[in-house]
């Protein structure tokens, strides 16, 4: 990016915190994952790309013993004394003071300082708008005070301040993208292991595109650690019923292995492990095809794993269903929910030269439905944090 693009961000930073010195500015992207939803706290496999769209970060140290944050899309400003780190306040300054208290942890000394968030990743969207400014402002503040963090202390810094201090038990899988993305490729990660296998996005003359249903459900949030908890309880019992330490997680079990397990497990966490199970494989297929250009079968599997998210994992929203079956009686090869689901967006894979008929109709039909208008996007396979950290240098 041109240093004609952040003027206008340094502009809004010395209207707000006062003149010179100029702050650095630091980024991160969002994510779409591809397919692996709800298998990164499962010890599973995702399919993620780092997407176009940046939360972006202007920092300037102070000296001083304070922290000055204002967010753009909010206007809004925040405060935190570096000596009397609070409780949590609910607000988007939690992700920030999260990070501090982890860094705290660690024994970091940081002074104070300004810090402006402009985030073009919808908030709320289902993109991973969270892990792109936690690892945004980690980027910032361990460029700016030079703090020698390795590439997985800062990932698990940041996950550990939404888990820990914001209270979402999320996997890693945010954080892992929105840092390690390459440009072109998804990621093939595995969540046991943190290993993973770059996997070129061949989907000819096909786009990827995002429409997000602009909506958010409230229970979303104790719905997601609700999900967590089952697959732990799941766990339990499997182990109980087959000796201690059988499995590590969810995903050591294999397709073959579900039918022994619905004499073991109530329905509901059979459903669970199904979904987990069954999503795994669906991802070694994804990532395969992918490679080899097969888009109409990864846009089979995309269509598996929504069903199996509303119906065994139960983390879907009619949004969504509504915006999958638009895409499957278009038809397209493929559509799904992506992301932590009740509510987000929707992903689809499009002929390119159907783009426009395709998101036209795909957006007077929600409006129709449900009296909103979504936000639709073509992404594109980006740069995480790592590969391109700052935009001012
Ligand atoms: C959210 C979480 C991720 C992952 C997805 C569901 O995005 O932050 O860790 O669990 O939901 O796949």
């Amino acid at each position: 990016m041109s240093n004609g693009t952040i003027d206008p961000l340094r502009e809004i930073f010395h209207e707000v915190f006062g003149s010179s010195p100029q702050p650095e500015v630091y980024r991160a992207p969002g994510r779409v994952n591809l397919i692996g939803e709800h298998t990164d706290y499962n010890g599973g496999l995702v399919l993620p790309i780092a997407i176009d769209l940046d939360t972006r970060v202007c920092i300037r140290t102070t000296g001083e013993d304070s922290v000055r944050l204002y967010s753009t899309n909010l206007d809004e400003s925040g405060l935190i004394e570096l000596g009397k780190l609070h409780d949590r306040q609910d607000k988007w300054t939690d992700y920030v003071q999260g990070l501090l208290v982890e860094l705290d942890r660690k024994g970091a000394e940081l002074d104070g300082f300004d810090l402006l968030v402009d985030s073009e990743v919808p908030v709320g969207g289902g993109l991973s708008s969270s892990a792109a400014l936690e690892v945004g402002v980690m980027g910032a503040l361990t460029d700016v005070f030079g703090l020698e963090l390795d590439d997985f202390e800062v990932i698990n810094s940041c996950r550990k301040a939404e888990n820990d201090f914001v209270g979402a038990s999320t996997g890693i899988m945010d954080q892992y993208i929105s840092y390690f993305g390459r440009g072109g490729t998804a990621l093939l990660l595995n969540t046991s292991s943190l290993n993973y296998q770059a996997v070129d996005l061949n989907i000819g003359n096909h786009v990827l595109v995002v429409i997000d249903t602009t909506v958010s459900h409230t229970h979303g949030a104790n719905q997601y650690n609700k999900r967590r908890e089952e697959c732990e309880e799941a766990l339990e019992m499997i182990n109980a019923e087959f000796g201690p330490g059988h499995l590590d997680s969810l995903s050591g079990l294999k397709v073959y292995q579900l039918e022994d397990l619905e004499k073991v497990l109530p329905g509901t966490l059979y459903d669970r492990t199904y979904h987990v199970v069954t999503e795994n494989e669906r991802v070694v297929d994804a990532a395969d095809f992918l490679s080899i250009g097969e888009t109409e079968e990864v846009g089979k599997l995309f269509y598996a794993s929504h069903d199996s998210l509303r119906d065994r994992y139960k983390v879907s929203a009619p949004e969504l269903d509504f915006l999958v079956d638009f895409a499957l009686n278009f038809p397209i090869p493929g559509a799904r929910m992506t992301g932590g689901g009740f509510g987000g967006s929707t992903i689809h894979l499009v002929p390119e030269e159907q783009l426009d008929e395709y998101v036209d109709g795909a957006t007077r039909a929600f409006e129709e439905e449900f009296d909103v208008t979504p936000r639709s996007f073509v992404v594109q396979a980006s740069d995480g944090a790592k590969a391109r950290p700052t935009l001012s240098r």
